[in-house]
């Protein structure tokens, strides 16, 4: 399998006031296309901001990524943005669903910012959403808006968003973080099957016991740093 997703000596200071607050001190790791990735590790460990510059939302103090051949530091932030709207798939861990929106509109947004030739007809991209909001069992819910839906609905929806542009790779940082353990479980079912269906590739943020005992691959991040991997017996 070939890499899709390469990251070379990222670091990532942030600067508050007049103190430097060293985030990612060095991370390399590397990505198979087909696979899924936990990344696990303490609260402030650094998981959000190292997803963020492996999705092209932040960029690294320092480093590269290297995305489906794409050296990501080359580019402006123009290119950035459409490497990520076509590439990416981000769920999050507070759903960001927008509250004005029904869940269908909600799914097709990439598909607006994206634009182009397309056919993107209104029902063109309804149908679309609807296949989508289908795959994720939230068909009945196309005409909802989110403060209609509980919060592993919503996630739902939000999930079916991060797809809706056939992205290559999926990026969700603790997608479970907000829910009870019943929405949980069923959301994380969710994924496993996406997973087996798609075969695209997943980097998964969570802290979740369940998650880590069925992942075949977890690294674990802490102070800013990648510890040692231990290869999986399973
Ligand atoms: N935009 C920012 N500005 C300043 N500090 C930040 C910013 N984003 C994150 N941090 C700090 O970086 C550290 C790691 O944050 P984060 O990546 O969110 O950790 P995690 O997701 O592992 O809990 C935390 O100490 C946090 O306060
Ligand atoms: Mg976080």
């Amino acid at each position: 399998m070939s890499k899709l997703l390469v990251a070379e000596g990222i670091t990532k200071t942030f600067r508050m006031g007049r103190r430097d607050l060293e985030v990612l001190k060095g991370i390399d790791l590397a990505v198979k296309e087909g696979e899924i990735v936990v990344l696990a590790g303490p609260s402030g460990a650094g998981k959000s901001t190292l997803l963020h510059i492996l999705g092209a939302l932040d960029i690294p103090s320092s480093g590269r990524v290297i995305l489906g051949g794409n050296d990501l530091s080359r580019l402006g932030k123009r290119a950035r943005a459409r490497i990520r709207n076509e590439k990416v798939g981000f769920v999050f861990q507070f759903f960001h669903l927008l509250p004005e929106f029904k869940a269908w509109e909600n799914v097709i947004i990439p598909c607006r910012i994206r634009g182009g030739e397309e056919d993107n007809s209104r029902q063109k991209l309804r149908e679309r959403s609807f296949s989508l909001l289908e795959q994720v069992g939230m068909a009945d819910r196309m005409e909802h808006y989110p403060s209609q839906l509980s919060g592993g609905e919503q996630q739902r929806v939000a999930i079916a968003r991060a797809l809706v542009n056939d992205p290559q790779l999926v990026l969700a940082d603790e997608p479970t973080g907000n829910l009870d353990s019943r929405a949980s479980q069923g959301l994380l079912e969710l994924f496993q099957r996406l997973y087996s269906d798609t075969r695209k590739t997943f980097v998964l943020v969570s802290h979740d016991e369940q998650v880590a005992r069925w992942a075949p691959r977890i690294l674990h991040i802490r102070d800013g740093l990648l510890e040692n991997e231990v290869p999986k017996m399973n």
